[in-house]
C-alpha cells in the first residue's frame, strides 16, 4: 500500500514535528489533540487550539520544521473529540501523545472504531514494549500496528527506528519503511521490542558511563567533553553539553523508565546513578539550555557574555577554560593512542570505551539481527561519525577483550567471535560484516542507493590532485569529489574539472556525463578563505586575478561541456560552492541543502559568474513583471542581503534551483538520482544557447545606489555594506552601457571581475576576510 494521506495525534514536541515532516514530503496530514478542559468549560472557542497553535509555533520556530512555509497548508489541525471520524479516509496514523500506556490504549480502542481496514497505525513511544501497547486491542489492529520511533526534531534527526511484533503484517513494515526511506528521507532501522530499542538504550549508557567516570576521576566538564567528543567522532557536545541540549531533568526520566523494562542482571543497572548535584540543578531551574543554564551557561559579567561551566565537585559555575590534555592532542594519531595514554584523559577514554564498547557488543543479537542496524542508528540518532563496531575495529577486538580480562570483566560472546579480525572487512571491494554466526556476510544496499564511500572503497580514481578526486560511478558517468578542508575551493579543484572535461570530451565515447557529489556535511562553503587572504596581504593582485578568471572560465566550460553535468549537494553550497550548481545542466538536490550567494559577508561579490548565472535566470523567468528592472532589482536583492536558503526547497524560491531540478528526500540515493538524471539527460543532450542580456546601465545603477543609500540612513546597511552594494549595482545593471546594447556572457564576467578586483584591494573587505577566518561570523563594518 502507498502511503498518501495521514494524520498525527499529539500535537506536543514530537506529534507536532512530525506532521510538519510528513507535510515536507507533500502528504496532507492531519494533526489532533485534547480539547483543552478551559475550553469544554466555555472559556474560549476554538475546540482544535492546542493543534492550531503548535502549527503556528512551528512558523517561528529556528531551525525550522517546515521545509517551506507553505507546507504548513498540508497540516490540518483538529481535536479528538469533533475529528476522529475525519481519520477513517487516512493510510497511516502516528500516535504520538503523551508517554502513559492507559492514555495509549484508550486511545487506540477509539481509533479502532473510525479507522479504515488495512491502515496503518503506529507509536511514537519511546519507551512502552510494543507488546505492552496492544495487550487488550483487537487481532486487527495488532496486524497493522508497529512503532516508528522519530528523534528529536524529526526534520533534522535522520534515524528512523521500527519495531513489529509477531502479529504484524510485513507488508504494513515494508509500506511504512519505505515511504520513511524515500518520502521522509529516514535511515529506517528495524529494531527488536527490547527496551530503549537501539540508540536510546546505548546511548542511555554511554551517557551514564561518561558521567560517572568523569565525576570519578575528577575531571571538569570542559575536559570530559573535549575527550568523549571529537576524538571519538562525537559532535562537540560530548555528554555534557549534550545533557544540557536534551535537558537535565530528562534524564532521570529517561532511566527510570528504562530501568523498569530492562532485563535483570543489565550492566546499566550496575552503572545508574543519580548524582545529587543533578538532582538539585534540576529543582532549582538549572536544566540546560532550555533552563536558566546547565552544566554550561552564558553568564554576563561586567557587559560582556562570559561562558561558564559548573564544576562538578562543588556545584558552582566558574568561568569556563579551554582544557589542554595532551591525549587529546595525541588522539589525531588514532583511537589507540588516546585510550593508552598515560594522562587522566587517556585513563577517562579507555574506561568510557571499554564499558561502552563491550556493552553494546552484548547487546547482538538482543536487540538488532546484527551490527550494522545498532552501527546505523548510533550514526544516525546520535550523529555519532562512527558506530560501535566501527570503534571496536579502530581499538581492535582482541584489544578490547584483553582489556576486560584485565579488569576480570566478562567478554562478550560475539567480541570473542572477532578476535584476531576486524567487525568490518573489504573483500573484493565490498563491505563486509561480521555476522553473528562468525562468518563475514555483504554488506547490501538497498536499490536505488548507491554511495560514493563504496565506490571509493572498491577502487582508484580515474584522477586526483590535492583538493579532488575523479571517480567512475558507473554507466559511463564520472563523479568528480572535492577533498580539499571543508571542501574549499581552489586552483586544485578547477584543474581536476578542466581535466575531466576534457576526458569525456564530446559525450559520445566511454564516458557520458559528470556527476559533481560528495559525503561531506557541506557541499562546498566555497573558495579557500585562507589563501585568499595570504594572496590579499602581500598584494599577489595577478595572481587573485588569475583565480578569479580560472574559476569564471572552468564554470563556464561546465555550462558549455558537451556532456550533461548534474550536481547533487547536500548541506551547505554557498559562495563558489553554489555558483558551479548555477552552471550545471541540472541539479538533484538533498532536500537539506543550504544554498546561497554569501560574498558580500566578506566585502566581495560573486565572480564566478555567480551574479551573471542569477541576472540570466531572473531575466529568462517568464512569471516576472515586465520591463529590464525587476529582474536586477530582484538579483541584487539576494546577492546583497546574501540571503541563504533554509532548504533546497526554499532554494526554488530564490531561484538557485530551476523548476527542472529534482530534490531528494533521503541523502543515500541522492547520488544514484543523480546518476539517472545525468543519464537520461545524455541520450540526447545539447549544451545551452548563449544568452545575450539587455541591461539599462547608469540609470539602474543609480536607482539601486539610491535605494541602498535609505538603507545606510536607515542604520540598515554600514559604509562598507554601500560600497559592497554600489559595485554589484554596477555589475548587475551593465556597467557603462544601454538598453539598446546586447552584452554577452564574457562580457559581464568581465564586469564581475572588475568589480571584485576593485573590492578586494578594500581594506574594508581585507578585515572582514580576517573577520571571518577567526569567528566564522561576518563582520559589520
Ligand atoms: P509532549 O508532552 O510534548 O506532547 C504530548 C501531547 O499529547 C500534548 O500536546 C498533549 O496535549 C497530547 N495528548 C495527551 N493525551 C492525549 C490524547 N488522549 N489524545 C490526543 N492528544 C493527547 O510529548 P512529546 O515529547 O511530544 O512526546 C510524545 C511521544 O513521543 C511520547 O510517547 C514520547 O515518549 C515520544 N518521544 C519523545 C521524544 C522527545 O524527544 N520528546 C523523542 C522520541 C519519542
Amino acid at each position: 500500500m502507498e502511503i498518501r494521506s495521514a494524520a498525527v495525534i499529539g500535537a506536543g514536541v514530537m506529534g507536532s514535528g512530525i506532521a510538519a515532516h510528513i507535510a515536507n514530503a507533500g502528504i496532507p496530514v492531519f494533526l489532533l489533540d485534547i480539547v483543552p478542559q478551559d475550553v469544554k468549560d466555555g472559556r474560549g472557542n476554538d475546540r482544535s487550539v492546542v493543534a492550531r497553535t503548535a502549527i503556528e509555533k512551528m512558523l517561528k520556530t529556528d531551525p525550522a520544521p517546515f521545509m517551506h512555509k507553505r507546507n504548513a497548508r498540508l497540516v490540518t489541525p483538529g481535536n479528538i473529540d469533533d475529528d476522529l471520524e475525519k481519520l477513517a479516509s487516512v493510510d497511516w496514523i502516528v500516535e504520538a501523545v503523551v508517554e502513559n500506556p492507559a492514555v495509549k490504549s484508550d486511545l487506540y480502542a477509539r481509533l479502532d472504531t473510525v479507522r479504515k481496514p488495512g491502515s496503518i497505525v503506529s507509536s511514537n513511544t519511546s519507551t512502552i514494549p510494543l507488546k505492552n501497547l496492544i495487550e487488550g486491542q483487537s487481532d486487527r489492529f495488532a496486524e497493522d500496528f508497529l512503532i516508528t520511533h522519530f528523534f528529536n526534531p524529526p526534520r533534522y534527526m535522520r534515524l528512523l527506528e521500527v519495531v513489529s511484533g509477531p502479529a504484524t503484517r510485513p507488508e504494513a513494515v515494508t509500506s511504512l519503511s519505505t515511504f520513511a526511506d524515500k518520502r521522509l528521507g529516514k535511515g529506517v532501522v528495524q529494531c527488536k521490542d527490547r527496551p530503549g530499542f537501539i540508540a536510546n538504550r546505548i546511548g542511555t549508557y554511554w551517557i551514564q558511563a561518561a558521567i560517572n567516570e568523569a565525576m570519578d576521576l575528577g575531571l571538569t566538564v570542559e575536559e570530559a567533553d573535549a575527550v568523549v567528543g571529537r576524538p571519538m567522532g562525537i559532535p562537540k557536545t560530548g555528554v555534557f553539553g549534550l545533557v544540557d541540549l536534551v535537558g537535565l531533568d530528562l534524564m532521570p526520566y529517561v532511566s527510570r523508565s528504562l530501568l523498569k523494562t530492562l532485563p535483570p542482571g543489565d550492566p546499566y543497572r550496575d552503572i545508574y546513578r543519580e548524582p545529587e548535584l543533578f538532582t538539585r540543578m534540576i529543582a532549582e531551574g538549572y536544566t540546560g539550555r532550555k533552563g536558566k543554564g546547565g552544566f554550561y551557561r552564558m553568564n554576563k559579567s561586567g557587559g560582556a557574555r562570559v561562558k561558564e561551566a559548573v564544576d562538578l565537585q562543588t556545584g558552582q559555575y566558574r568561568p569556563a577554560g579551554k582544557p589542554s590534555l595532551d591525549s587529546v592532542a595525541d588522539a589525531k594519531g588514532g583511537l589507540r593512542k588516546l585510550v593508552e595514554h598515560p594522562d587522566r584523559g587517556g585513563t577517562y577514554a579507555r574506561r568510557v570505551l571499554v564499558g561502552l564498547l563491550s556493552y553494546a557488543a552484548g547487546l547482538v543479537p538482543e536487540i538488532a539481527d546484527d551490527i550494522t542496524g545498532v552501527d546505523q542508528a548510533m550514526r544516525l540518532g546520535y550523529n555519532w561519525k562512527f558506530g560501535p563496531f566501527e570503534l571496536i575495529d579502530q581499538l581492535g577486538a582482541d584489544w578490547l577483550a584483553d582489556a576486560l580480562k584485565a579488569e576480570g570483566k566478562p567478554v562478550p560472546a560475539l567480541l570473542e567471535k572477532a578476535s584476531g579480525r576486524t567487525f568490518y572487512r573489504t573483500e573484493n571491494g565490498k563491505l563486509q560484516f561480521l555476522t553473528t554466526e562468525g562468518n563475514y556476510a555483504d554488506l547490501v544496499r538497498p536499490e536505488g542507493v548507491l554511495l560514493l564511500s563504496d565506490i571509493k572503497r572498491a577502487g582508484k580514481p580515474i584522477a586526483r590532485n590535492a583538493s579532488a578526486s575523479l571517480w567512475d560511478i558507473g554507466d559511463g558517468v564520472a563523479c568528480l569529489e572535492f577533498t580539499g578542508k571543508m571542501n574549499a575551493l581552489d586552483s586544485d579543484v578547477m584543474a581536476l574539472i578542466q581535466k575531466a572535461t576534457g576526458m569525456i570530451g564530446d559525450g559520445k565515447g566511454d564516458w557520458k556525463a559528470l556527476v559533481v557529489h560528495n559525503e561531506g556535511e557541506n557541499f562546498s562553503v566555497g573558495v579557500n578563505l585562507g589563501l585568499a587572504l595570504f594572496a590579499v596581504n602581500i598584494a599577489l593582485w595577478p595572481q587573485v586575478e588569475q583565480t578569479v578568471q580560472e574559476g569564471q572560465e572552468t564554470y563556464k566550460a561546465l555550462k558549455y561541456a558537451p556532456f550533461p553535468v548534474v550536481a547533487a549537494p547536500s548541506g551547505m553550497a554557498l559562495g563558489g560552492g553554489c555558483e558551479i550548481l548555477l552552471h550545471c545542466a541540472a541539479v538533484q538536490a538533498h532536500a537539506e541543502t543550504y544554498m546561497g550567494l554569501v560574498e558580500v559577508g566578506v566585502g566581495v561579490i560573486p565572480g564566478w559568474g555567480g551574479c551573471k548565472e542569477m541576472l540570466t535566470r531572473a531575466t529568462l523567468n517568464k512569471r516576472r513583471p515586465g520591463g529590464p528592472m525587476p529582474p536586477i532589482a530582484q538579483t541584487f536583492e539576494t546577492i546583497s542581503l546574501a540571503k541563504v536558503a533554509k532548504s533546497a526547497d526554499e532554494a526554488r524560491d530564490l531561484m538557485f534551483l530551476r523548476p527542472t531540478d529534482g530534490i531528494t528526500m533521503n541523502r543515500d540515493r541522492l547520488l544514484a538520482d543523480a546518476k539517472a538524471k545525468a543519464l537520461v539527460l545524455a541520450a540526447d543532450y545539447k549544451p545551452p544557447e548563449p544568452v545575450k542580456l539587455r541591461l539599462p546601465g547608469p540609470t539602474a545603477r543609480a536607482a539601486l545606489d539610491l535605494a541602498v543609500e535609505g538603507f545606510h540612513l536607515q542604520g540598515k546597511a554600514t559604509p562598507h555594506d554601500v560600497t559592497v552594494s554600489s559595485a554589484l549595482a554596477g555589475v548587475l545593471s551593465g556597467g557603462d552601457t544601454d538598453i539598446t546594447v546586447e552584452l554577452d556572457e564574457d562580457e559581464l564576467l568581465e564586469l564581475e571581475r572588475t568589480a571584485f578586483m576593485k573590492l578586494v584591494r578594500n581594506r574594508n573587505t581585507v578585515a572582514r576576510i580576517e573577520h571571518m577566518l577567526t569567528t566564522g561570523k561576518p563582520l559589520r563594518n
